[in-house]
């Protein structure tokens, strides 16, 4: 497929998808207030170009964890993506790492962590949901660590599944709702976090779902490697902020000791730019690359990363940057949506 810009993924992903597939990937919580408010607290934030540099050469570059990033963008664990494909979700890791970046994979994708890793070897990261005991949880972890993942992001946002207004009006589920062991989620704490930490050594642990810089401080006295704020696409809870709007306190709680990841509504370079200007190292994009492998496969996903990586060089050398530690605060301000 022919996809000339990132617009074009998403119509065309809507127009191949099943309407109950597509609403499973584009819907989240409760009104969906929280979904909204991704993309309305991106677009309330304007660029501050500078002029008169020479913005001949541009270095998209970066590192997260000792990794290099071909560009600040990753991708995002979800569990579902064999809706699109049985392989999407092996094809989505692929592409990550053919384009030259890293993704995550859900603890409930299928066909499961380990057949995934056989088939795209080389970096990745695992993303855990608590499902079962403390006896279960040290057995995956000791595997997921033998299949040769580089790190494992525990996802904390999700001590109940979000109640989605969107799936019991269409009265559809996914597939995979039905798996048990999901009730251990809501008795995970900063306890269960240092025992992963213990289990899981010496692969870092980050914790995904961070929304507040208070618990971004309990997550740097408790040891983590990483930091990555999501409110889950707006699947979790609804009625949150936006999560850029929370990048800056949690920049702040952080004060420089972790790389910070953040994720939800990310779909262009624009976006990429206002959120390494607040402080994240990386950003991750879920829907943007699930959308891309419902138009043409790891193929497809390693096109939307091509064209945000096109994107991203088209707005910072606009911007008078040819770096990304060259963004800051002063790269963005408050603005009107319209
Ligand atoms: C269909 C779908 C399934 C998801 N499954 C998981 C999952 O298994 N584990 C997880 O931590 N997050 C999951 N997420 C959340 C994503 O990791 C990510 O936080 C979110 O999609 C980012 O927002 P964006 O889609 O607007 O880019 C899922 C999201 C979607 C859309």
């Amino acid at each position: 497929m022919d996809l000339q810009s990132l617009p074009e993924i998403m119509i065309e992903a809507e127009r191949r998808a099943p309407a109950e597939i597509w609403g499973h990937i584009t819907g989240g919580a409760g009104t969906e207030m929280t979904v909204r408010r991704n993309r309305l607290g991106l677009d309330s934030l304007a660029l501050r170009p500078r002029v008169l540099r020479d913005v001949s050469s541009i270095d998209m570059t970066t590192r997260f964890l000792g990794h290099p990033l071909r560009i600040p963008v990753m991708l995002a664990p979800i569990g579902s993506l064999a809706l699109i494909h049985e392989d999407a979700s092996a094809q989505a890791i692929r592409a990550a790492q053919a384009f030259g970046t890293m993704g995550f994979v859900s603890s409930v994708a299928t066909p499961g962590f380990a057949a995934i890793a056989a088939a795209a070897p080389g970096p990745k990261f695992f993303q855990l949901y608590i499902r079962g005991d403390s006896a279960d949880v040290g057995n995956s972890i000791d595997a997921v660590k033998a299949a040769g993942y580089d790190g494992i992001a525990v996802t904390v946002d999700s001590a109940y599944y979000g109640v989605r207004d969107r799936q019991l009006l269409q009265k559809w589920k996914p597939p995979a709702h039905a798996r048990p062991g999901k009730e251990h989620q809501a008795r995970v704490t900063w306890d269960t976090v240092a025992a992963i930490m213990e289990r899981a050594a010496p692969l870092p642990v980050m914790l995904k779902g961070i929304q507040t810089g208070e618990d971004a401080a309990l997550a740097v006295e408790a040891g983590v490697a990483a930091i990555y704020i999501s409110n889950h696409g707006g699947r979790q809870l609804d009625q949150c902020q936006a999560t850029i709007d929370i990048l800056p306190e949690v920049v702040s709680a952080v004060g420089g000791r972790l790389p910070i990841v953040v994720d939800g509504g990310f779909l262009r370079g624009a976006d990429i730019v206002k959120a390494i200007a607040l402080g994240a190292q990386a950003v991750a994009v879920g829907r943007l690359y699930a959308s891309a492998l419902a138009c043409a496969g790891e193929a497809g996903v390693v096109r939307a990363l091509e064209l945000l990586e096109g994107e991203l060089s088209n707005v910072m050398g606009l911007m008078g940057v040819t770096s990304l530690a060259a963004l800051g605060p002063q790269s963005v301000t408050a603005a009107r949506p319209a």
